[in-house]
């Protein structure tokens, strides 16, 4: 009987006080349902905004890529530096501890192997093994001007209801095919055709000129893609520049996991994106920490 322990006039309704009416902090994200928030915020950073996410899904269509052949001896060392690791449900199953408690966003397409035509891809898993991983969005490849342009749109499209439905975000990645030029038009079609479908974050890459256009017409938060490896200094200096132009952070892979020292490399990175430290002076911290924590081969 403990609701009569006290009387109305013990309580304190704190009238004055209107209830809080708190914004979500991501782009475009207002309207979502709670679990859906609450998964986002497993990816991006609320006191950022941001995210490092570490891509790690390489293998899906390539196999033992570089810097991936053992995930549990060059990857797992890194956990503790990602927001995010984005990764199929293979490797998520065998190689990443049950314990990795940030965001997980998982590869939900695939089919085709770098033998093949690319774009012929499929849906690669359902959605309630998403669920039962417990992961906070799925990864869907979109080829806009590739081959298989329509199928990969449905899979979007597919993802999406599924996602709604069971509160699971779902990212949009903006594919390019070997012919297609990475240039700010593409990449604005691209990006607005996957959240203009709904798409809740999209994944693309940073093009040179006019990057902010493509992320001021994006209504979602816009993730960077890092590419081929690149000379670590261009790379901290290229995701200096998404973020300065809009981007939510990045969704990095080579350029983390192919360096000479990862660990002091995603440090860096994250130094940089969630900071805004310039490239030089991260540069120099990945000096640093590279002396340290030693490099790919001493691991
Ligand atoms: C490629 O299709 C995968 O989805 C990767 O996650 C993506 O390419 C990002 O990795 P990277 O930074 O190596 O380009």
């Amino acid at each position: 009987m403990a609701d009569l322990d006290g009387t109305a006039a013990n309580k304190d309704f704190y009238l004055d006080i209107p209830a809080r009416r708190e914004a979500f902090f991501l782009k475009g994200s207002h309207s979502l349902d709670w679990g859906m928030q609450n998964r986002l915020a497993h990816i991006f950073n609320p006191a950022s905004g941001r995210t490092v996410m570490l891509a790690i899904d390489h293998g899906y269509f390539q196999g033992p890529t570089t810097g991936l052949e053992r995930v549990d001896v060059g990857i797992v060392p890194l956990l503790s530096y990602t927001d995010a690791l984005m990764l199929t449900r293979g490797i998520l199953r065998t190689s990443i501890p049950a314990s990795y408690a940030n965001g997980v966003v998982l590869r939900g397409t695939g089919g085709p192997s770098i033998l093949k035509e690319l774009s012929n891809e499929e849906l690669a898993v359902d959605m309630e093994d998403a669920l039962r991983l417990n992961v906070s969005a799925v990864a869907v490849q979109v080829y806009i001007g590739g081959e298989f342009e329509t199928r990969t749109v449905h899979n979007l499209t597919r993802m999406v209801d599924l996602g709604n439905r069971h509160g699971i975000a779902v990212l949009g990645v903006t594919a390019v095919g070997k012919e297609m030029t990475r240039d700010a038009r593409y990449l604005r079609l691209a990006c607005r055709i996957c959240a203009e479908l709904g798409a809740h974050i999209v994944k693309t890459y940073y093009c040179a000129d006019d990057f902010e256009t493509v992320t001021a017409s994006c209504p979602v938060p816009i993730v960077m893609a890092g590419g081929k490896k690149l000379p670590e200094l261009e790379a901290l200096r290229m995701a200096y520049n998404a973020v300065s132009k809009g981007a939510a952070g990045v969704d990095m892979g080579r350029n983390i996991f192919q360096s000479e020292a990862p660990a002091a490399m995603i440090q860096a990175v994250r130094k940089v994106v969630h900071e805004m430290m310039k490239p030089e002076h991260a540069f120099d911290l990945y000096q640093t920490l590279r002396s340290e924590t030693g490099t790919r081969t001493q691991i």
